[in-house]
């Protein structure tokens, strides 16, 4: 017998496979180099105070802090992460059962996930250029008939920084069409070519940013929308009444202080030293075909035919991710870059493959 709640779902969300995250695939492991965290966790030293009281409303001092590090006065909203804001700008913009969005594969899969689950169709440009750049005649003409335009930059899982040049001529062909959406949760590996001072002559585009990658507070939930005014008006409509827990908003703004954000950008300049180290660790290997330019925290390899890069490295204990199910990345696995005693041994590893392979 059909059940009430078989009833009720709609078929978009009968169809919906969830979105695979890292938690959700789970597995067991030494290393954990799948979902592009900072692997050793910051200390901040918000002091533990009363929770009797609703947090606020669009909390205006974490914006503040947050204007500030970007130096700009583009308003800011600060969400439950980068996640909650790809949901709520579709939204907010994106009529369910009419409207499209138009995303750039490979790409950070849940800009489709989110549409999916709210029956909105997505159009893809995909990134076929072997530097994963942007096919911009195809985006400005598939954007004539969506609403918001997702640009991933730098991008998961590629890695690369989207051409500045390019994502201009996007904004300038889409302008009276659709929203640009940069996705920028990893700028910090790349902070001078953020694009935030653009919102001023582009109020097509929409910044999102996060404090789940270089800052470390992935279990925070944290993530921030920067958009002209009159995008920022209907965002907000939307946005849930007390949006950032209290206990999450005080680690926030200990981690947009002076001290913190030093901590964050000495982390990622470490961090971006412990990647070239490692990429000159493997790169020598014969079976690895490319090592894809990373401005990100993770590298996304790809390896000849009969090499099972991922297969290998989870027998020793390292949970990286598998990128095979994408067309354009057969044998591609991502690593993320962790701490530096991690990668000397995922370096070694690698080096001695096939001796020890499966
Ligand atoms: C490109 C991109 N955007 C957004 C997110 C989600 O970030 P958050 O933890 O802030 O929800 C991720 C997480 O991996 C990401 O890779």
């Amino acid at each position: 017998m059909t059940s009430l709640a078989e009833k009720l779902a709609p078929e978009s969300i009968k169809k919906l496979i969830p979105y695979q995250s890292a938690r959700r695939i789970g597995g067991s492991g030494r290393l954990w180099l799948n979902a592009n965290e900072l692997e050793q966790g910051v200390q901040y030293n918000s002091a533990d105070s009363d929770y009797n009281r609703y947090p606020d409303f669009l909390p205006h001092d974490i914006a503040k802090a947050y204007q500030e590090y970007c130096e700009t006065d583009t308003p800011a909203v600060a969400v439950r992460g980068a996640d909650e804001a790809i949901d709520l700008l579709i939204r907010t913009f994106c009529k369910p059962g009419e409207d499209k969005i138009l995303i750039t594969s490979p790409t950070y899969a849940m800009y489709e996930f989110c549409a999916d689950a709210l029956a909105i169709e997505t159009l893809d440009a995909p990134l076929l250029a072997p530097d994963f750049s942007l096919n911009t005649d195809q985006v400005i003409q598939l954007a004539s008939s969506a609403s918001l335009v997702f640009l991933c930059s730098p991008n998961n899982p590629t890695g690369n920084l989207l051409k500045r040049d390019d994502i201009i001529k996007v904004l300038e062909g889409t302008s009276d069409k659709a929203l640009v959406v940069v996705d920028e949760a990893y700028i910090e590996f790349e902070l001078h070519s953020n694009l935030v001072a653009l919102i001023k002559d582009y109020p097509n585009l929409v910044v999102i940013r996060t404090l789940s990658k270089a800052f470390g507070l992935a279990a925070v939930r944290c993530g921030f929308i920067l958009a002209a005014p009159e995008v920022m008006q209907f965002v907000q409509k939307l946005i849930p009444p007390y949006p950032m827990p209290d206990c999450s908003a005080k680690i926030v703004l200990d981690a947009l202080s002076t001290q913190g954000i030093k901590i964050a950008m000495d982390n990622t300049q470490a961090l971006i030293h412990i990647k070239q180290t490692f990429v000159d660790a493997i790169k020598a290997q014969p079976w690895i075909e490319t090592i894809y330019p990373s401005s990100t925290n993770f590298v996304l390899i790809r390896t000849k035919q009969d090499v099972n890069l991922f297969d290998y490295l989870k027998k020793h204990g390292v949970v990286t991710r598998n990128q095979s199910h994408e067309s354009a990345l057969h044998n591609c696995v991502r690593i993320t870059i962790g701490t530096q005693a991690s990668m000397l041994e995922v370096a070694d590893l690698i080096c001695q493959y096939p001796q020890t392979s499966l």
